[in-house]
């Protein structure tokens, strides 16, 4: 039988019933970032930290941004320094609202003044608040475009000023900055229950792609990573009990969740001059979640 005429029955046959437990690769981690500094804003849980964490480890000093959870954030910066690798960079917990322009440049100018310069920003720090479209309050709306938003405008204005300042240093980067967008499938796939957070996403994906084309002639690459459910307190609800993370396997056709590494793996590579030519993109980390799943028996 040809694969068009299967019906829905043969392709759920064709389905292992028991899938392994996923190991995450314990690859060796090369230095790639090595001699540059990176600002990952929201880095004291979840993806942020994940992707502090591989960016400390391939050679780079970290910030890792916070905003309230300050043991959580020290707790990144120790998890980030200390495995015993001689060539991992330094890490320093810095406190700011990405939402509020002033303490923005005051992250970058401390960044600058503690580590010399500012070659990376990871766009990293959002957060949801979930509510159906005729009980949203208009401050949930605003926080959630402010933070998610607005949050990334401000830092990404903010690093491009510093990289054109410097431009592009010979031996350190080909580039002379490197901007990633955390955004979410959500910058494609609507989201019932979800305006707020689909309406930021979707923001981001046109500011990443403006950006990188207003900056690319100074050598400033700009991307976006669109994770799909990935294991972290902000999706708990979706994967806690066996019942909640049967029904998001119904959305992923790779059949697992998404673990914070899959997500820094990508950050790490985008960042470093092995991505030298990737700019403009929305590059999706997602088991598949963007493939129409429902369309696997049916249409
Ligand atoms: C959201 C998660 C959600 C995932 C897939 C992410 O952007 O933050 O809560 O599980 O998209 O829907």
């Amino acid at each position: 039988m040809t694969a068009s005429r299967m019906n829905s029955a043969t392709i759920r046959d064709l389905m292992p019933d028991d899938l392994p437990e996923v190991v995450m690769p314990t690859c060796e981690v090369r230095p790639i970032l090595r001699g540059q500094t990176a600002i990952v804003t929201g880095a004291s849980s979840g993806i942020g930290r994940a992707i502090a964490e591989a960016i400390c480890a391939a050679g780079a000093n970290v910030v890792v941004n916070y905003i309230g959870a300050e043991e959580a954030a020290a707790a990144t910066v120790e998890a980030a320094t200390h495995c015993g690798c001689a060539h991992r960079g330094r890490a320093i917990a810095v406190k700011a609202d990405v939402s509020d322009e002033g303490q923005v440049s005051q992250m970058f100018a401390r960044t600058i003044s503690e580590f010399g310069g500012v070659d990376i920003l990871i766009n990293n720090a959002g957060l949801q608040q979930d509510a159906a479209l005729e009980d949203m309050t208009l401050a949930q709306w605003r926080r959630v475009i402010d933070v998610n938003l607005t949050g990334q405008f401000l830092c990404a204005r903010e690093a491009v000023r510093a990289f054109k300042r410097r431009g592009v240093v010979p031996g350190v980067s080909c580039a002379a900055g490197k901007i990633v967008c955390v955004s979410s499938v959500h910058e494609v796939i609507p989201w019932a229950g979800h305006v707020n957070y689909a309406a930021s996403k979707g923001g981001v994906m046109l500011m990443m792609k403006s950006i990188a084309q207003e900056v690319a002639p100074w050598r400033i690459r700009v991307n976006s990573i669109c994770p799909g459910a990935v294991r972290t307190p902000i999706n708990r609800a979706a994967w806690e009990t066996e019942d909640a993370y049967n029904d998001l396997m119904r959305l992923i056709p790779y059949k697992r969740i998404g673990e914070p590494e899959d997500v820094a793996r990508l950050a790490v590579w985008l960042c470093s001059d092995e991505a030298d030519y990737v700019t403009g993109a929305s590059l999706f980390v997602d088991g598949g979640m963007t493939l129409y799943p429902g369309f696997e028996a049916g249409g």
